[in-house]
């Protein structure tokens, strides 16, 4: 993303530096029991504590997806190391390294609002809650570059099914977890913290969108949003919002931390269309990571299943 406060961001340069994952493993615990009991939510489905998957081990599985592109995929080192996750840093590169004791387990994931079954999960258990696919999706930031990535998770609509939406649920609000201790970019102001994230109920169910924990068929990274986000690969990758510890189902539109920030240059949507360019840049191309010149950007990214969800909307002002 890029900002017009008076901090320092880095060019979109495109080779990744030769950085390295820190690999650890991770530890399940009985503290997200603790959570649930301080948020006074009625806690359904923990998970006994267990140790789990460490990071990078195998997802097993996983059934391949009629969503997924042919198209050659981007490395995982590019992948991993290429970030923008402004909770770290808001530099691309750095990432990957600050997030290397990022404590993902336990982790509680709080499902309120407008539903009918609210409840505490533990993540393990909310991602065993469907089979795991591995879904290829092309991955555009907004900032003109993107990617392609082999996803592992299930669609949205499956956790949102089992939640029971009331019929007052129009929105859903995804957050992020807010810990400056752990999170250095959260020390700064650069944006307000916790990153939330937003979409219409129908663009939440729609099959594309997928609730991830995994990428090249093992857990995700620290960097790339673990233990879960979402990836809407419709839209810019600001909307794909990273490491989430609450999804809110609301009555309004949530405010969404970007458009919170700069409203005439990010909209709740965001939707990838070649025809309506950033104020202060073009949208037209874009350039893949690891190629030297540009390519098209293609109105949804390519991903025309969901035009029907914005028929008769004016994408210029729902930007
Ligand atoms: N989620 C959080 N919590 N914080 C962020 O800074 N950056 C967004 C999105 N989700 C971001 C986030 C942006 S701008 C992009 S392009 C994608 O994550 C990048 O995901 P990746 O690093 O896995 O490619």
């Amino acid at each position: 993303m890029l900002i017009k406060k008076s901090v320092a961001i880095p060019s979109s340069e495109i080779t990744p530096k030769a950085t390295y994952l820190n690999r650890r493993n991770f530890l399940a615990g009985a503290a997200v029991a603790g959570a649930a009991a301080v948020s006074g939510i009625a806690f359904r489905d923990l998970a006994e504590p267990r140790l789990i998957a460490a990071a990078n081990a195998k997802i097993e599985g996983t059934q391949k997806s009629v969503f997924s592109t042919t198209e050659k995929q981007n490395s995982y080192k590019d992948v991993s190391n290429y970030n923008n996750f402004y909770e770290f840093s808001t530099d691309k590169y750095e990432p990957a390294d600050l997030a290397k004791n990022f404590k993902t387990r336990p982790w509680a994931v709080t499902i309120d609002g407008e539903v009918k079954k609210k409840q505490v999960l533990d993540v393990d258990a909310l991602i065993k809650m469907a089979a795991p696919e591995e879904r290829v999706y092309r991955h555009r930031c907004v900032e003109g570059w993107s990617i392609v990535v082999p996803w592992v998770g299930f669609s949205l609509s499956e956790l949102i099914k089992r939640c029971d939406p009331t019929p007052k649920a129009k929105y859903v609000e995804f957050t992020t977890l807010y810990d400056p201790k752990q999170m250095p970019g959260q020390r700064t102001g650069v944006l307000k913290w916790p990153y939330v994230e937003g979409l219409r109920m129908d663009e939440a169910m729609h099959p594309l969108a997928l609730l991830c924990f995994g990428m090249y068929g093992e857990v995700l990274p620290n960097q790339d949003g673990a233990p879960l986000r979402v990836i809407l690969p419709w839209k810019y990758g600001f909307k794909s919002a990273k490491s989430i510890v609450r999804i809110r189902f609301t009555t309004d539109q949530p405010l969404n931390t970007w458009q919170q920030s700069a409203p005439n240059e990010y909209g709740f949507y965001s939707n990838v269309n070649p025809n309506v360019d950033h104020p202060r840049w073009s949208q037209a191309k874009e350039r893949r990571l690891g190629e030297f010149f540009k390519r098209p950007t293609l109105m949804f990214n390519g991903y025309d299943q969901v035009a029907s969800l914005y028929s008769g909307m004016d994408l210029k002002k729902n930007f």
